[in-house]
């Protein structure tokens, strides 16, 4: 597409010039915040189809052409060749650490993982039967409460918030994992390895000890990556507009978390498992489980498939399903329920329904396969999505809050109500 030169926008034979803000690549924007003032006018733009809500430097999507990159780099190559901590400072910091600053990250992570007793508690007084996404969202709010040094938007706290929720978060999600069990909240041990300790945490017996398979390391670091960020979605969109108000990034962070547990969003990786059961249990032909998504009639949509910008294969989703079947048959998983999801890939890409509407498989289609594979509960699978999302989160509360054009977060309306009524006395109605 050639670019936009001018823009002009003609109301009532009235025309006004609007500007146009230049991206590196990818859409330019119109801007449209001087409307109101110069004609009367909003903009109307139900669910953001078309409404950049700001400048961000930190994550690039083509989704024609199924591209995301991390402040510049493919995707395919940190999946290849990066660690999710050496990712969290990419997407954090800019670039990629040197060496030093790589350990020095790392290190400063780990030494903040050990948790404050009272969150401990907290985490206990919830029922063993609660949703793990409501319970890490009120615990990332009550973070805030332990810590307050770290509350604030000073340099030095938003730098002790940031390795404190990459720290204290993963704990956190590991305990989730071990409540569901029954087992004792454990110590963080000084100077772990993040996702083995994440691991050893979430799944060693009484005595703290776990043999850390190198096939599931590898595999929770890669899906970490994966996750890490993904511009302004709806998660890291409500971390922004919460932020906006200059709520902390705690509070901030946990309303993300809210906004990630929809199965519209992060939530889609349980639902997808959870449709796979489904469809075995009803005892559906795959045809027939897709003819009913297309009737619409009962409301069931392709969970995992769709999406708002990617109008062909998700990279994530590629990537998940090239290496599921190695890890898959390395850790034991479910190859039948595998088998069955890429038998409803290939049956839905090929049917006029889902090519009409450009419609692909996501990141979620595939992930929940090998969470299972690696032993975690299907209710535990937003969570580990929460834990790889977090630095995405930090980064762009981080960028907004450095932003000088930041405003609060406010939308406009069409107000369809009543124009004026006058109060009815309670007997006169
Ligand atoms: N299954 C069946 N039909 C679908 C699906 C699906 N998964 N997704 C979209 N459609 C259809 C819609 O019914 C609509 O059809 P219509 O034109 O006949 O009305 C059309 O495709 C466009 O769909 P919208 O809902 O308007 O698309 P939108 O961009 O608003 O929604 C979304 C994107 C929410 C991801 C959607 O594709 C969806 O619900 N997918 C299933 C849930 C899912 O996997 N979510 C995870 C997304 S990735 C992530 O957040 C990490």
């Amino acid at each position: 597409m050639s670019q936009v030169t001018d823009a002009r926008l003609t109301v009532d034979g009235s025309a006004s010039e609007l500007e146009i803000e230049r991206a590196t690549i990818g859409n330019d924007g119109l801007s449209v915040a001087n409307l109101l003032s110069t004609t009367g006018l909003v903009t109307v733009d139900p669910g953001f189809m078309n409404t950049a809500s700001c400048e961000s430097s930190i994550t690039y999507i083509d989704g024609d052409q199924g591209i995301l990159r991390y402040r510049g780099y493919p995707i395919e190559q940190l999946a290849k060749s990066s660690t999710f901590l050496e990712v969290a400072y990419l997407l954090i910091h800019g670039d990629l650490p040197t060496q030093d600053q790589l350990t020095a990250f790392n290190n400063r992570v780990a030494r903040h993982m050990h948790v404050h007793e009272g969150i401990k508690t907290f985490l206990e007084a919830f029922p063993r039967s609660a949703h793990p996404m409501a319970v890490l969202s009120g615990a990332v709010s009550a973070l805030s409460t332990f810590y307050p040094e770290s509350v604030g938007r000073g340099e030095y706290e938003i730098e002790l918030a940031t390795v404190q929720l990459l720290a204290k978060t993963a704990v956190v999600i590991a305990y989730l994992q071990r409540r569901v069990t029954g087992g004792e909240l454990i110590e963080p041990r000084p100077g772990g390895h993040y996702v083995d300790e994440f691991m050893r945490i979430a799944f060693s017996g009484p005595d703290g000890n776990l043999d850390i398979d190198p096939t599931v390391r590898r595999a929770l670091d890669l899906l970490l990556i994966l996750h890490a960020d993904h511009e302004q979605n709806c998660s890291t969109s409500t971390v922004r507009i919460v932020g906006s108000s200059q709520a902390n990034i705690y509070a901030s962070v946990s309303a993300g978390i809210g906004a990630l547990s929809g199965p519209l969003h992060g939530g889609a990786n349980e639902a997808a498992l959870r449709m796979f059961d489904q469809i075995k249990e009803q005892g559906d032909t795959i045809e027939q489980f897709v003819a009913k998504v297309k009737d619409k009639a009962e409301g069931a949509r392709l969970m995992g498939f769709g999406h708002r910008v990617y109008k062909s294969y998700d990279p994530r989703g590629a990537v998940v399903k090239s290496v599921a079947d190695k890890v898959l048959e390395q850790l034991g998983g479910n190859n039948e329920t595998f088998d069955m999801a890429k038998r409803l890939e290939e049956i839905a890409l090929s049917d006029d329904y889902f090519v009409e509407r450009k419609l692909y498989p996501n990141v979620d289609f595939y992930t929940g396969l090998l969470y299972s594979a690696m032993k975690f509960p299907v209710p535990m699978f937003t969570p580990l999505f929460a834990l790889g999302r977090m630095p995405g989160w930090i980064a762009h509360y981080r960028e907004m809050m450095n932003d000088p054009r930041t405003k609060i977060g406010r939308p406009r309306q069409i107000y369809t109500g009543e124009v004026e009524r006058t109060y009815v006395p309670m007997e006169q109605r």
